[in-house]
């Protein structure tokens, strides 16, 4: 299997670290030319594509809230006057603000629903406006555009003090399936990824020393995850080697949603 985006533009949000950089890098090195979109921090953004530029690949890094209407329209209206086209779109920004829940703020909630849900909701909107006026590219994909949605474990598994966080992620599944439900028969494919517990600065203080000792129980698979684990299923879901994967989740996460507390128990 050969696996090549030449000719397609992706959009990645939150591309400035973790799994949303990742990808971007993914994409570029499968030969997509690539937006970076980042919120506060611009010069990793600015680097990462400065590095694919360099590389021989193409790609631009544009700021913008998505959670912000009118930010989220002028970063796909960018996008289309640096590259013309967007073929697929990464909607990956999140964020966690984690309390208990009677200690948990009005605002920290509504961010997290910001960021994580509506911001998927209005950079979906905003990539299926434009793959329908675009219609079908032949000879660059067999769809007319691709989402991918980047949810988490707990969209399925809930989360003790990250209540905001565990339901934005369980309305990102439902955001996806429906859509995928409403848009498939336009032949825009819109997926899911969750990914479990990947090494990436959100979860830096649960991934080392004795937290990680506590968290690897919890993975059957016995590592923590790598950005390449989640970015190869990314460049994988928005190729064509996955045209007939509509509406799915797929979960990379070493076995952690397999109820791993079960091994020796119940
Ligand atoms: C969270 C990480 C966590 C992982 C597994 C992810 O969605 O962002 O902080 O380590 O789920 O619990």
């Amino acid at each position: 299997m050969h696996i090549s985006l030449d000719n397609q533009v992706a959009l990645v949000t939150g591309a400035s670290s973790g799994i949303g950089a990742g990808a971007a890098k993914a994409l570029a090195e499968a030969g997509a030319a690539v937006v970076l979109n980042y919120h506060s921090q611009a010069a990793p953004a600015e680097a990462l594509a400065t590095q694919i530029n360099q590389a021989g690949g193409r790609a631009i890094a544009i700021g913008a809230d998505v959670s912000n209407e009118a930010e989220v329209e002028r970063l796909f209206a960018q996008t289309l006057e640096a590259f013309d086209h967007l073929d697929i779109l990464v909607a990956n920004s999140g964020l966690q603000k984690d309390a208990a829940i009677a200690n948990m703020s009005l605002d920290d909630w509504n961010t997290v629903i910001g960021v994580n849900l509506t911001g998927q909701f209005l950079c979906a909107r905003a990539a299926l406006r434009i793959f329908n006026r675009q219609g079908l590219r032949p000879g660059v994909s067999r769809a007319a555009g691709k989402i991918i949605h980047m949810s988490s474990v707990h969209q399925l598994i809930p989360w003790a003090g990250h209540v905001n966080y565990a339901a934005s992620k369980g309305g990102v599944e439902m955001l996806m399936r429906s859509l995928a439900q409403e848009v498939s028969e336009q032949r825009i494919r819109v997926n899911g990824i969750a990914p479990g517990a990947i090494r990436t600065a959100i979860n830096r203080d649960a991934t080392q020393g004795d937290a990680e000792q506590a968290l690897l129980k919890l993975i059957p698979y016995a590592r923590v995850g790598d950005v390449e684990d989640v970015a190869n299923a990314v460049v994988w879901l928005a190729s064509d080697a996955s045209d007939y994967v509509v509406g799915s989740t797929l979960f990379i996460d070493g076995g952690m949603s397999l109820y791993p507390e079960f091994r020796h128990n119940g």
